[in-house]
């Protein structure tokens, strides 16, 4: 049985089981998935390959639907054949896949879909979205999960009903927001009371100093397609440098900072090949950018309280606070 007969036979979960879609202009709801149209106000709204768009083609993140596109693969766990994905989003998040079976789940920023395919695999009802055209390279990958439905969206204007689902996943995105603090609320008014949620974020440069903000503010500017032509060219001539430092004992991990390059050495990838294509992708995530904000643990904690969330744990792993509790 293939996992998408599976699916249906175990929970009946179609598409039907989502919370519907709205129109973003009128908050009525949107009959018909496949033509978006609001009854309502008259408004309709484009569906490109399949996915219905609620945003302008061009916005500001323009170079990750360039690096998602290119590295459609590069960090699925059904790729590496390693659960590099799985563990972070079970562990950051403490969920089982028995209890997001069934569940409804909205991920925010999915981009290439390394954590959709891993919340797909548990057989939650997952709604994914994001702002870039990385929606196609995830339909690539993901599209034939049953339970899967994908939009291009953007956090503060979501086509979705709030208070309607059961789990909220948001990994890697935040810092690259124009204003942090209300993409978390916006986030977290599309939960439900009671609903769970994992969200991660920078930690603010003064816990996590990096030469990369020096040279952002040039990086940033250029085509995505400049900055990635000579990043190919620049990474596999300084990532042996960075592994060299990060192997001197105690220290490593601050020297490799010196080495404005993405270095996975604590991932234990397979081979050469595959830690450049990693490397490749995680500098040029870190370059381009429009936005990066990272943020301190006192700003964190004020959001939690202000929206009164419960259960609240913000724990620090490898330069970044993970924030999770219940609403
Ligand atoms: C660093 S990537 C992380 C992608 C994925 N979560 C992962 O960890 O592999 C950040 C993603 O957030 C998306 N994003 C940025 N601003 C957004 C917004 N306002 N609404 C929705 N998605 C957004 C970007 O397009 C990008 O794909």
């Amino acid at each position: 049985m293939t996992f998408a007969e599976d699916m249906t036979a175990d929970t009946g979960a179609g598409i039907s089981g989502h919370p519907p879609l709205c129109c973003i202009r009128c908050r009525g709801e949107l009959h018909d998935e496949a033509e978006p149209r609001c009854a309502g106000c008259g408004a309709s709204y484009p569906v490109d390959d399949g996915i219905p768009r609620f945003v302008p083609r061009d916005n500001y993140a323009e170079g990750f639907g360039f690096q998602w596109n290119r590295h459609r693969l590069t960090q699925l766990d059904s790729h590496t054949g390693m659960p590099i994905s799985r563990e972070r989003l079970m562990t950051g998040s403490g969920w089982s896949g028995e209890e997001l079976r069934g569940r409804t789940v909205l991920e925010c920023g999915s981009g290439a879909g390394r954590f959709t395919e891993v919340l797909c695999e548990t057989g939650a009802l997952v709604t994914s979205f994001d702002i870039s055209d990385a929606v196609h390279a995830n339909a690539a990958s993901n599209g034939s999960f049953p339970n899967l439905r994908l939009i291009q969206a953007n956090v503060y204007d979501l086509p979705l009903p709030e208070e309607s689902f059961d789990f909220v996943l948001c990994l890697g995105v935040i810092q690259h927001t124009p204003d942090v603090e209300r993409t978390f609320t916006s986030l977290l008014r599309h939960l439900r009371p009671e609903g769970r949620f994992c969200v991660d974020v920078y930690a603010a440069m003064v816990a996590y100093p990096h030469l990369r903000q020096l040279i952002r503010p040039f990086t940033r500017r250029m085509p995505p397609a400049r900055l990635y032509s000579f990043l190919e060219r620049a990474v596999p001539r300084m990532l042996p440098l960075s592994m060299a430092l990060s192997a001197v004992p105690g220290v490593g991990q601050g020297l490799a900072r010196l080495v404005p390059v993405a270095n996975h050495r604590h991932l234990g990838l397979r081979d050469r090949q595959t830690m450049l294509s990693w490397s490749v992708l995680d500098t040029f995530d870190w370059l381009s950018p429009r936005y990066e904000k990272p943020q301190s643990r006192r700003q964190i904690r004020r959001w939690t309280e202000n929206l009164a969330l419960r259960e609240v744990s913000i724990r620090r792993r490898r330069g970044m606070y993970v924030i999770r509790g219940v609403k």
